[in-house]
């Protein structure tokens, strides 16, 4: 009847659009910073070549036994330092450039990184289980680049660890669409008031010299070059769990189809 009144509830879960709306951001502000990160990096780089060349020289013509030897070597310790920074500089801004994708074994390249961070691990009394899904399907990546996502994460799961502890790899795979990636470790955890920040190029909570706050901008990127998502989830004093996932070989070779 005509005099009956009632009330519409439209509940709309904008969590989907929230993080959309993030991811854009981060993006952008991770553009930006490339930019200038990319010229400065590229200036920087070419005198310290020369540090390191000239001190190489040098080192040649000492002989070890002149205390002037070890002296040359902590400058070319602290020149290869410095390169480093600068490398992973060019790095980070160079994601989006044409990169090679190949189909790739996942756990390989888990396996091939654990191999060469192994001794600097087991130095640290941490212990690594590895949960792998026997049936995980490939993914369309680049080794290398992949390689240096699971370095950034497993050393910073490393750095958490105060004293003894563990680090899990696992994986999974939903459907024949989506592997799951997680690196988790029992470390000291991210504040909540900070989780936002981590993504940040140059945001490190480590000491100067320990940390340049690149290793997850640089995972970011990547990630985002293989139409991936990270996410980490922390409690603070009990650990944190960075989860990737990445389109399998199959469904990107799918969304190609589609698009030609
Ligand atoms: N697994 C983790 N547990 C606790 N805190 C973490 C973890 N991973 C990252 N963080 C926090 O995020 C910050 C940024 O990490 P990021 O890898 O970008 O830089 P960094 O490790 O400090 O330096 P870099 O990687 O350049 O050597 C870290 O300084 C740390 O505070
Ligand atoms: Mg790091």
């Amino acid at each position: 009847s005509a005099d009956r009144t009632g009330a519409l509830v439209v509940l709309e879960d904008v969590t989907a659009r929230i993080r959309l709306e993030e991811q854009l951001q981060q993006r952008e502000k991770l553009s930006s910073i490339g930019l200038l990160a990319a010229g400065v990096a590229h200036e920087v780089n070419t005198p310290l070549t020369g540090v390191s060349s000239y001190t190489q020289m040098l080192l040649g013509m000492i002989p070890e036994t002149d205390p002037k030897h070890a002296l040359l070597q902590k400058v070319r310790r602290q020149a290869d330092r410095a390169s480093n920074i600068v490398n992973n500089l060019l790095n980070f801004s160079r994601t989006g450039s044409a990169t090679e994708f190949n189909d790739l074994d996942v756990h390989r390249v888990l396996d091939d990184t654990l191999q060469l961070l192994e001794t600097q691990l087991r130095r640290n009394q941490i212990e690594i289980e590895r949960c792998y899904d026997p049936e995980l399907p490939k993914a369309l990546g680049n080794a290398g680049k992949l390689q240096q996502v699971f370095t950034n994460l497993i050393l910073n799961a490393r750095d958490a660890i105060p004293e003894g502890g563990q680090i899990t790899l696992f994986t999974a795979s939903t459907d024949r669409e989506t592997i799951i990636i997680e690196v988790s470790d029992t470390g000291i955890g991210i504040a909540a008031e900070n989780v936002a920040k981590i993504y940040d190029p140059f945001y490190t909570t480590k000491g100067v010299g320990r940390g340049t706050g690149l290793g997850l901008a640089v995972t970011y990127g990547i990630v985002q070059e293989h139409s991936g998502h990270i996410s980490v989830e922390s409690a603070p004093g009990r650990g944190t769990t960075f989860r990737i996932t990445l389109p399998t070989a199959h469904a990107q070779a799918r969304l190609q189809a589609a698009s030609d």
